[in-house]
């Protein structure tokens, strides 16, 4: 399950491109490629938050690319959430949506948000959502949950709100847990083995502040949430050229 390392990072294939417009073109259109190939069912996604995936949830959203995907196949989850309301600046839910789901025919209730409230009553809800979906309590390993998983990495190496010294790492059975920051607010976070059971994670990493923490992976920083995420599926790095400055 341990796919060799590209440049060193835990990956299967590593893409850097010269700007973020380019980067998030390469990636909309292998998310697109990979979708197309799902035959006879409908398919999942995966979606983080933050800054990094704005420019490509933007992109995704516009009309050059709005027809690019069967979106009446879509469904829709969330890597972590922020416990805010839906129209908060903060929500996850809140930024995918307004700069691409509701841009795209996709219907809401292929749209599968965290649950707005307190982080443990939202994660216990969440764990059912997500079990409910999937027909099943136990992840089988030759059917993944998604077939796209979509992460950022923090500065700190943090992936989806899975913190570097956090419990929540080690969680092998809950498939979303709260997570709570010294700062609010509280979250929820999918858990490492819900993160892997996808048929492609990709990585999402830009800017120079992130420079360090790309090569801290690259060296082999297994201490690092983001390179703890496991999967049977296709590892590939989206980068460009100012994160990936420290890769050989
Ligand atoms: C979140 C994200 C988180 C994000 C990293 C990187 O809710 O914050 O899911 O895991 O991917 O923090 O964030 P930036 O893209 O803002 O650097």
């Amino acid at each position: 399950m341990n796919a060799p390392t590209t440049r060193g990072l835990p990956a299967d294939h590593v893409v850097v491109a010269d700007d973020v417009p380019h980067l998030c073109a390469a990636l909309a259109g292998w998310m697109c490629d990979r979708l197309a190939t799902v035959r006879g069912r409908d398919f999942a996604l995966a979606i983080s938050g933050g800054r990094t995936p704005l420019a490509l949830y933007r992109l995704l959203g516009s009309p050059a690319w709005r027809n690019s995907v069967a979106w009446d196949r879509l469904h829709v989850f969330w890597c972590d959430e922020r416990c805010v309301p839906r129209a908060d600046a903060a929500s996850n839910f809140g930024v995918a949506h307004a700069a691409w789901l509701a841009r795209v025919p996709v219907s809401q209730e292929r749209l599968h948000p965290v649950p707005v409230g307190e982080a443990p009553a939202a994660a216990a809800a969440y764990d059912a959502q997500l079990r409910a979906f999937y027909g099943a309590s136990r992840l089988d390993p030759a059917r993944p949950l998604f077939d796209i998983t979509l992460l950022g990495v923090g500065a700190d190496g943090h992936t989806a709100s899975l913190f570097p010294g956090s419990p929540a790492l080690a969680e092998q059975q809950a498939w979303a847990v709260p997570v709570s920051r010294p700062e609010p607010p509280s979250r929820v976070s999918l858990t490492l083995p819900v993160l892997g059971s996808t048929h492609a994670v990709a990585f999402l990493v830009t800017g120079a502040d992130k420079a360090s923490i790309v090569g801290r992976l690259a060296a082999g920083d297994d201490s690092l949430p983001a390179a703890q995420v496991r999967t049977r599926g296709e590892r590939i790095w989206f980068l460009d050229r100012a994160a990936a400055a420290e890769l050989a």
